[in-house]
């Protein structure tokens, strides 16, 4: 039943039902009578953003329920990384305005310094189906071992073709966590997905796992004897993955680290110390890591992975010792300046969007095709360059300078500036402060 809830301002329809069931111009319809009747403009905003391709527009829709236009992010390049001798050009999808300048710049001065080196240390992933069972812990174990065959033969169908390529699951074990909480015990399973990400093949398997436990522990005498049965509480993949790491590093000799601002030794001091500040500062950590991931996002999103799973097994990582610390690390030995990162990264490069978003598509042309390997280490050396290139801003002019240079535009954009004020404004700025005052109150004179 439509009912209205009168607020002071305006009125609001109440909850609409099967939504999903209806096409998208009812959907807009909808939208536009509830919420925008009195903007006549906004459904020329999301018009202005659907493709004159119906076709593409069509498979944009439906990647989600309920689309109704598509969201803009730039699609920006960081040319020159070089990664383990190769020469990349990395495609970089984000909103922030100065991460593709910084990860351009860190790319340029690691070029003539022997770029980057990566490699991808291990690569399994995981998945637990979380059980309660409230009887004889040795009962447990003893049903496990028993039907442990059973329960890997249970996903063969699922796993066939991914055995067939070297992958699949790697082992189950029956973990007790009845000291963390009381009756829990977890079936953990690992798992090699090769050059997908995997999240859908594990949970498959996963769910036909623990459907199969559960049947054969109705069927056992002990668990029947006693009347106390496991049972499943959830089945779900594990985002935590400190077995599918990778490791980027760059080095050269302190003295190639001088500019004409500061010397290579004292930077490379001033470098390493604000690494050891992140390492022991959880506070200076996270935004030490966001600086990372302002890289690593960037790329995933622009390869159609998932940017929340890297996130999330990311920060795990970043506390696995307990305490928040940094995912980065320097040292100097011997007058050689080293910088490295460790990073778990579950990436793929086929499945889910990876052939079926043609700029997703046109990423993976641009870095020549990689397997889900060669991805990781690509993206570990986008979090390292996005690392170099902020704290070397941080321990010399201060990050504000090149952010600013780069949120220029969207000031003056904002302000509805025209070319000539732009150009005006641009030449300005090279020499005097940016502020978002300051702007305002330029264009404001050159108005007058
Ligand atoms: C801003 O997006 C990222 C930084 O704050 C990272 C850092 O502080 O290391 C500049």
């Amino acid at each position: 039943m439509l009912y209205l809830l009168f607020t002071t301002h305006h009125y609001m329809a109440g909850p609409v039902l099967g939504f999903s069931k209806k096409t998208k111009d009812q959907k807009i319809q909808w939208l536009i009578q509830t919420y925008f009747a009195e903007d006549p403009l906004a459904i020329e905003v999301l018009k202005k953003y659907w493709n004159s391709d119906s076709k593409l527009q069509a498979l944009h829709d439906d990647f989600i329920e309920n689309t109704i236009s598509n969201y803009y992010l730039p699609f920006g390049i960081a040319p020159n990384f070089i990664i383990n001798k190769k020469l990349l050009a990395l495609p970089m999808v984000t909103e922030e305005s100065s991460v593709v300048a910084a990860a351009s710049n860190a790319a340029k001065f690691w070029l003539d310094k022997g770029g980057f080196k990566a490699e991808v240390i291990s690569t399994q992933k995981n998945g637990q189906i979380h059980i309660d069972f409230f009887g004889l812990g040795s009962n447990l174990h003893t049903f496990f071992s028993e039907v442990k065959p059973k329960l890997v033969q249970c996903i063969d169908t699922i796993q066939n073709s991914m055995q067939k390529r070297g992958g699949g699951l790697i082992d189950i074990s029956l973990v007790n966590s009845t000291n963390a909480l009381e009756g829990y015990y977890q079936l953990h399973c690992t798992f090699e997905t090769l050059d997908a990400m995997g999240a859908n093949f594990i949970n498959s398997c996963l769910e036909r796992i623990a459907k199969t436990f559960e049947m054969l522990a109705h069927d056992y005498t002990t668990f029947k004897s006693d009347n106390i049965f496991p049972e499943v509480v959830l089945s779900i993949l594990s985002n935590a993955v400190p077995e599918c790491l990778v490791r980027a590093e760059v080095s050269c000799p302190t003295k190639l680290l001088s500019t004409n601002e500061i010397d290579g030794a004292v930077f490379a001091k001033k470098f390493v110390r604000a690494i050891a500040i992140a390492k022991v500062e959880p506070r200076r950590a996270v935004t030490h890591n966001k600086g990372i991931m302002n890289g690593v996002d960037a790329l995933v999103l622009a390869t159609g992975n998932d940017f929340r799973a890297v996130e999330a097994g990311a920060h795990s990582y970043a506390c696995r010792a307990g305490t928040y610390t940094s995912l980065t690390d320097a040292k100097v030995e011997n007058g050689i300046f080293s910088f490295w990162i460790e990073i778990p990264l579950a990436l793929g490069t086929v499945g889910g969007l990876t052939g079926l978003h043609p700029l997703v598509k046109f990423a993976f042309s641009l870095l020549q095709k990689p397997n889900a390997k060669k991805l990781m280490e690509i993206v570990a050396v986008a979090g390292l360059a996005q690392n170099f290139a902020a704290i070397k801003s941080l321990v010399t002019t201060g990050i504000q300078k090149g952010h600013m240079k780069m949120h220029l535009m969207n000031i003056l954009n904002q302000l509805e500036t025209t070319k000539a004020e732009k150009n005006s404004a641009l030449a300005y700025f090279t020499n005097n402060t940016i502020t978002h005052s300051s702007v305002v109150s330029y264009i404001e004179q050159l108005r007058s």
